[in-house]
């Protein structure tokens, strides 16, 4: 089987009009966990994300695939977007897309469908436009639609933003189903219940910077970092709003 993992960053910067975003990090991926990045609003979650998925390219630094199919990536990953585009058809019409553009010949993506659109529990809807789905139902198609890429690297970007604790359960199981199928996942969220029950590995992202990089366990139970302590503590918030005087590593990463 051709892989492209391991993944690769090294000393990533990704700079906008002379505005750092994303400031030297170090990271391999490697396969069979499920990564999952956490930090506030604006740290970077969605743009390191980008720069795994290759929608962008690092402004300092390097990103490299190191495995067998490392020469086309794009074959091997796919990305949930935080505002999954559906396109102005049905929920079949949208599944059948994805594996149009992987080349897929029609007489093969029906039944590849199929058993996708049951996984996702949209098989009931799969007539209906694609955009008069609920935000929870559209985020379940989002995701069948990478899925039934059947990528070694899916990335997830806050996939249950938006959604009620019912909504939530259920798009956790399907990654739970997908990560048993092999598929090595990263993904964001703001749901610190949502990054215990699934991550194996937390990455916390403040400012552009990654802080924190540990196995879920030790991240939640003794985080090395005080913005990630006072991040799981609910605390990081207060230094903004209130104007505190914020910790020396906060001042340093300016
Ligand atoms: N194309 C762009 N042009 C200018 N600034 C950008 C661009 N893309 C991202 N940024 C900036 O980079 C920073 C990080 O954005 P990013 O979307 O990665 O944050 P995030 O951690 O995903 O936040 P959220 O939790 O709100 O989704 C933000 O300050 C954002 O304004
Ligand atoms: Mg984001």
């Amino acid at each position: 089987m051709p892989n492209i993992l391991p993944l690769e960053l090294k000393d990533v910067s990704f700079e906008i009009n002379g505005m750092r975003y994303i400031k030297e990090i170090d990271f391999t991926l490697n396969a069979g966990s499920n990564t999952v990045i956490l930090g506030p609003n604006g740290a970077g979650k969605s743009l390191f994300l980008r720069l795994c998925h290759g929608l962008v390219s690092p402004t300092d630094g390097s990103i490299n695939w190191h495995g067998t199919a490392a020469q086309k990536p794009g074959n091997y990953q796919a990305m949930v977007f935080q505002k999954p585009v559906m396109l102005k058809r049905s929920v079949l019409a949208n599944l059948h897309f994805g594996l149009k553009c992987r080349g897929i010949p029609k007489i093969k993506r029906g039944p590849m469908i199929e058993k996708i659109i049951e996984k996702i529990g949209l098989s009931r809807l799969s007539k209906i436009p694609a955009r008069s789905l609920s935000t929870g139902e559209q985020q379940r198609l989002a995701i069948g639609r990478a899925w039934s890429l059947e990528p070694e690297v899916l990335f997830l970007d806050e996939p249950t933003a938006n959604l009620d604790p019912a909504a939530t359960h259920v798009v956790e199981e399907i990654i739970n189903s997908i990560k048993k199928t092999g598929t090595t996942i990263v993904m964001s969220t703001h749901d610190l219940g949502q990054a215990r029950r699934l991550a194996d590995n937390i990455l916390f992202l403040y400012r552009g910077r990654i802080l924190e990089n540990s196995s879920a366990e030790n991240f939640f139970t003794a985080p090395k970092n005080d913005l990630a302590q006072a991040f799981i503590k609910g605390e990081l918030l207060w230094w903004h709003r209130k104007k505190l005087k914020p910790p020396a590593e906060l001042k340093t990463h300016h």
